[in-house]
């Protein structure tokens, strides 16, 4: 059976004022996939993200096709993209500082509340499950979580929601190689759900790992794409991404 994927993007290019920082980007994103587009510094990955949610900034302009589960969303706002399920975890968590653990998760489920769903506090469980460490600190003011738990915690608000499409803008940054493999290895558990991730990454060892497909973007520029593993052993990305390790100390 053919089935339209989650998330369809053609001829993508943004903006800022003169400069365009994206240039006729396409990608996809199939139901329950793990997609992952890694690249340097400024290549246009958190513009590429922000455009497909609708979260540019003013200056910010998108042209191009935005499909999602089959229908065209580029002229929606925001907050209706988010009522269809997609949810960003931007680079800066926008976590609520003063307020509890649970209550960051509580809140990540308000569109479901407002939309009348009974059970809007269903992934609770499922949360605490996958992230046993919030539920020990369920009652901590998330400002005073470490920056892994912190990570955790915007993941974990964003399930709440039961998004159709997950997108990450660098979830390991700023993170010690073991918590970035603890996220990680989550963050591929969750293809069991059904949701389809699209993942940001400079970590492109860690990203590849656990992606099905990838996309390598450069100075706005998608310069290659291929299944994850393919990429993985791609000379020009070891040489580039993932060269470190591999070259002779
Ligand atoms: N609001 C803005 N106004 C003008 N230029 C912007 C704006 N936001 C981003 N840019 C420019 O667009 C380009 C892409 O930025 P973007 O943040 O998408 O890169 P990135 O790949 O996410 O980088 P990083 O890995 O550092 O997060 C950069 O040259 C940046 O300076
Ligand atoms: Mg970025």
């Amino acid at each position: 059976m053919m089935t339209s994927p989650v998330l369809e993007v053609s001829n993508l290019a943004v903006r800022y004022g003169k400069i365009e920082a994206l240039h006729q980007a396409a990608i996809e994103v199939g139901a329950g996939q793990i997609v992952s587009v890694i690249g340097p510094n400024g290549a246009g990955k958190s513009t590429l993200l922000n455009a497909i949610m609708g979260a540019l900034p003013q200056t910010g302009h998108a042209s191009g096709r935005i499909a999602y589960l089959g229908e065209e969303i580029g002229v929606l706002p925001i907050e209706r993209r988010v009522a269809r399920g997609m949810c960003l975890v931007p680079e800066k968590r926008e976590l609520f500082a003063s307020m509890t653990v649970e209550d960051n998760l509580v809140l990540g489920a308000y569109r479901r509340k407002r939309a009348g769903e009974r059970n809007f506090l269903d992934q609770l469980d499922h949360v605490f499950q996958l992230f046993p460490r919030l539920k020990e600190r369920r009652a901590q003011a998330a400002g005073t979580l470490s920056g892994g738990e912190r990570q955790m915690l915007a993941v974990g608000r964003a399930l709440m929601g039961k998004p159709d499409l997950l997108m990450l803008d660098e979830p390991s940054l700023g993170l010690a190689p073991l918590i970035v493999k603890e996220i990680f290895h989550i963050i591929s558990a969750l293809r069991q759900t059904g949701v389809a991730t699209l993942l940001i990454e400079q970590n492109a060892r860690a990203a590849l790992q656990i992606s099905d497909y990838g996309y390598v973007l450069e100075t706005g520029d998608l310069a290659l794409e291929g299944p994850a593993s393919e990429l993985a052993e791609n000379p020009r990305v070891i040489e580039t991404y993932l060269g470190l390790a591999k070259k002779p100390v």
